[in-house]
């Protein structure tokens, strides 16, 4: 890991918001993005292509190890491309989520991802989404952000997503496929979905996605890991100065 390099982390529950908190900070701040949730996606995807049984750890893991994987941050979200194909929409899914959770659970599947995910950190600074970043990944990171809601908007808000992209799913299983995957990230014996000791809770659910966005870059600027927004794309004021 470059040690020296800039990385606030963001964890937390599914549905949290944040994939949008991250995207927001790494677009602000001109940072690069980590979506460590989209790695898990890729490698249950990968398996379910290549028919390998999602609770083999041995063949998962070289599954993993072998990922050629690619994310691009682009303005509607992080695309995902396995081998050269566009497969956002298929790690996306709510099958996509499941069987994340499936591989996440192996130890050895990832121990394999760990070093993939550690050398991303490179300057100018990382935003670093997932379950383990504060307390696994960069346990060393300046900031770290812990974002929580109720179940209840969680599954609002994924119905919402889901239906955007034309999926039809109802609230109750939503909330109950949120209920048993926090239950199985919470459970796992490695890198179990929890705060990391120095990380700051933020709960999501009264606030709008601009509000949370708020906060995080103040508690940046507090960290002394920015002056000033840096994206000139979002503030055209920047550019003319
Ligand atoms: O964040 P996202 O919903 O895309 O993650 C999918 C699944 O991958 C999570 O439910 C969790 O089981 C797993 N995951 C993880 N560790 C991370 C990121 C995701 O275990 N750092």
């Amino acid at each position: 890991m470059s040690g020296d390099s800039a990385v606030i982390c963001v964890d937390g529950p599914s549905g949290a918001g944040k994939g949008t908190l991250s995207q927001g900070l790494a677009t602000r701040l001109g940072w690069h993005l980590l979506d460590s949730g989209a790695l898990y996606r890729v490698v249950g995807w990968a398996c379910q292509r290549r028919q390998v049984c999602l609770d083999d750890e041995a063949e998962v893991t070289q599954v993993a190890r072998q990922l050629d994987v690619l994310f691009r941050l682009e303005p509607a979200g992080v695309s995902v491309w396995l081998e050269g194909e566009d497969v956002t929409g298929a790690v996306r899914s709510e099958q996509g989520g499941a069987d994340a959770s499936r591989v996440a659970a192996l130890p050895k599947v990832r121990a394999a991802l760990l070093y993939r995910q550690q050398e991303l950190a490179r300057p100018p600074g990382l935003v670093a989404d997932g379950r383990d970043m504060g307390t696994v990944v960069f346990p060393e990171a300046p900031l770290k952000i812990f974002l929580i809601a109720s179940p209840e908007a969680r599954a609002k808000r994924r119905l919402d997503q889901l239906q955007g992209r034309g999926e039809s799913v109802s609230l109750p299983r939503l909330l109950s496929d949120i209920e048993e995957r926090d239950a199985r990230d919470q459970a796992r014996s490695v890198s179990p979905l929890s705060p990391a000791g120095d990380a700051i809770v933020i709960d999501s659910t009264p606030l709008s996605a601009g509000e949370v966005l708020g906060k995080a870059l103040s508690l940046a600027i507090d960290r002394g890991l920015t002056t000033e927004i840096l994206d000139p794309r979002l503030d055209p004021a920047l550019i003319s100065r």
